[in-house]
């Protein structure tokens, strides 16, 4: 039984190998030590959470070496009250790894929020985003004024990560953390497919007091 899945043939993956390899022997000639210094621990200080989008990569984005940042990733980036993938994330790098910044990152162009957008229809990833039907119900004051189907999804992707950050802040485990006076700030960003930037959202929130703020929040992004 074993012998057979051994006998699927290597080669359609071998180049993923071969460049694992090469990656390896170009780190240990940077630093020696490298892979023996992170096995022990990592210190982290960013959570990340983004778009399950192969073109969106954390770590290359950011410019951050394997430790420096925990990573979660999912369809149109969305941080549910009841997904314990998530919330086990954020659990973790918040009370074991005492990150100090989580990164909320959405993308212009996001598949997942054209789904939820045009209802097309997908299979369970309608199911998946259709909380974001909510949020373009909510915004659909402004929504609606944009003509071009381009640009009204790539608003909706916008207010999408303000939604999330909010989601985050008001979990269990952030009033918590915020409660006992542990720093962190939750920041919502936005990248770009066809340039290969990120902009600051401007929806960073450090406390619950900031909360409070949150229909303005809200507002600078739809006006914007
Ligand atoms: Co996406």
């Amino acid at each position: 039984m074993f012998g057979s899945i051994l006998l699927v043939p290597m080669n359609k993956l071998a180049q993923l190998f071969e460049n694992n390899k090469a990656w390896v022997d170009s780190v240990l000639k940077e630093d020696p030590q490298f892979f023996k210094r992170l096995s022990q621990q990592q210190n982290p200080k960013y959570l990340w959470i983004g778009c399950s989008d192969s073109r969106v990569p954390a770590n290359q984005i950011t410019g951050l070496e394997p430790g420096e940042v925990f990573v979660h990733r999912n369809v149109a980036n969305m941080v549910n009250h009841t997904d314990f993938n998530c919330l086990s994330v954020v659990q973790f790098a918040v009370d074991i790894l005492k990150v100090s910044d989580i990164i909320i990152c959405g993308h212009y162009g996001c598949g997942g929020v054209k789904a939820a957008m045009e209802g097309s229809g997908l299979g369970i990833i309608d199911n998946w985003v259709r909380s974001i039907k909510e949020t373009h119900y909510y915004h659909s004051d402004v929504l609606d004024k944009i003509q071009e189907s381009e640009g009204r999804s790539d608003k909706l992707c916008e207010l999408n990560v303000v939604q999330q950050v909010l989601n985050l802040s008001h979990t269990s485990i952030i009033q918590k953390a915020w409660s006992q006076g542990q720093s962190i700030s939750i920041h919502g960003w936005i990248y770009g497919l066809d340039n290969g930037l990120v902009k600051d959202l401007g929806v960073e929130v450090s406390s619950k007091k900031q909360l409070d703020k949150e229909f303005l929040i809200r507002s600078k992004v739809r006006n914007s």
